[in-house]
């Protein structure tokens, strides 16, 4: 079988915050330099009483919806998010009590990955459970988690949730809608370049924690760039390869949204062109595992994706983690 996306959603914070706020508040940066390095023009953030499972919730509400299903048609839940709700439980219950399902549900946090490995893994349960349909949400609240004094990462991340509904197709023909081919990888010797350290069983949050910072994400950008660039192009041509198609056949490029930069390297190497590739990065900036289903639902609902049209989607983050799904928009 293979499972195919008929539902879609997305929830976005009201706050809008623009580049020139961290020029205001005195952080040693410009408006120039982040949309020329970043391509990043403008976030959301998350305001009181919004939070990973609040955001989830509204847009797997919405996919749910968009699928013309109601909550009781879904049988397997997961839950990607790198900003839980809370230590315990995991957000996926907080979120399915708020929804009313009482199916299977799981967090992953493989970063800004998670959304790729949801989909995979989602597929395989379907596949081993029998399963019909399944629920896919990248959420996050990385505001949350940022030194409002270090401009290497406050001005890059923002907030929001994507979700997906997964149904099954038992169409596997070349010309069948769903996942075509999948790649997954980590390389855990890079998991310093991108932490948060702070919080966790090695340093429980204490006073001396808190006040040496470490309850704040920190990044080596560069070589995260670096290493992106490599990862998206070897996971994307291998997803490619197993899926059966290049990238001449692939009508949208929906890469996970960290830098203009490194999507148009990405490109270059992939021989995908940027008109063929959605960007939304510079309204809502880096929102990790949450940024391939904002980008995906949005181009579905402006009508560029349409039935029958391969889509590439590629993600990479903390870990390092990577991954990618090859897939033929349309309902069974
Ligand atoms: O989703 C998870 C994956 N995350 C990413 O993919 C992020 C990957 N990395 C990046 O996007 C980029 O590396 C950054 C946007 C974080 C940084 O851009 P860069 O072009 O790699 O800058 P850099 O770190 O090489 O720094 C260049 C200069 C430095 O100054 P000097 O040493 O040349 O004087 C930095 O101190 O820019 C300076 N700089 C800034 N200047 C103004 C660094 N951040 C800022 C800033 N505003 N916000």
């Amino acid at each position: 079988m293979r499972a195919a996306i008929t539902g879609w959603g997305r929830a976005l914070p009201d706050c809008i915050v623009p580049n020139s706020y961290f020029e205001e508040i005195g952080l040693e940066t410009t408006d120039a330099w982040i949309s020329e390095r970043t391509g990043i023009r403008e976030r959301r953030v998350a305001g009181e009483g919004e939070s990973t499972a609040t955001l989830a919730a509204a847009a797997a509400s919405d996919a749910i919806k968009s699928a013309g299903l109601t909550p009781d048609a879904i049988g397997l839940f997961a839950m990607a998010t790198t900003t839980p709700e809370q230590p315990i439980p995991h957000t996926g219950a907080i979120v399915s009590d708020s929804l009313g399902l009482r199916c299977a549900s799981f967090d992953l946090n493989t970063a800004c990955a998670g959304f790729i490995y949801g989909l995979v893994i989602a597929q395989s349960l379907m596949a081993a459970g029998g399963l019909d349909r399944a629920l896919v949400v990248g959420s996050e609240t990385m505001s949350r988690d940022l030194d409002p004094r270090d401009r290497g990462t406050v001005i890059l991340f923002g907030d929001g949730a994507g979700a997906v509904v997964l149904e099954r197709s038992d169409d596997d023909s070349a010309e069948g809608v769903g996942i075509l081919g999948w790649d997954l990888g980590c390389d855990g010797s890079a998991a310093g370049l991108l932490e948060l350290s702070g919080g966790g069983s090695k340093l429980p949050l204490t006073a001396e924690v808190l006040e040496s910072g470490a309850q704040w994400l920190t990044m080596a950008g560069q070589e995260v760039f670096r290493r992106a660039v490599r990862a998206v192009q070897d996971s994307a041509n291998l997803a490619m390869e197993r899926a059966g198609v290049t990238s001449a056949g692939i009508d949208w490029f929906v890469p996970h949204q960290a830098n203009t930069r490194i999507i148009e390297s990405a490109c270059n190497r992939l021989h995908i062109p940027m008109e063929r590739t959605v960007v939304n990065l510079d309204r809502y900036g880096n929102t990790s595992a949450a940024s391939i289903p904002i980008a995906l639902s949005e181009a579905v609902d402006d009508g560029r994706i349409k039935d029958g049209d391969v889509i590439l989607m590629t993600g990479f983050g903390a870990g390092m983690t990577w991954g990618s799904v090859v897939l033929r928009w349309g309902r069974p």
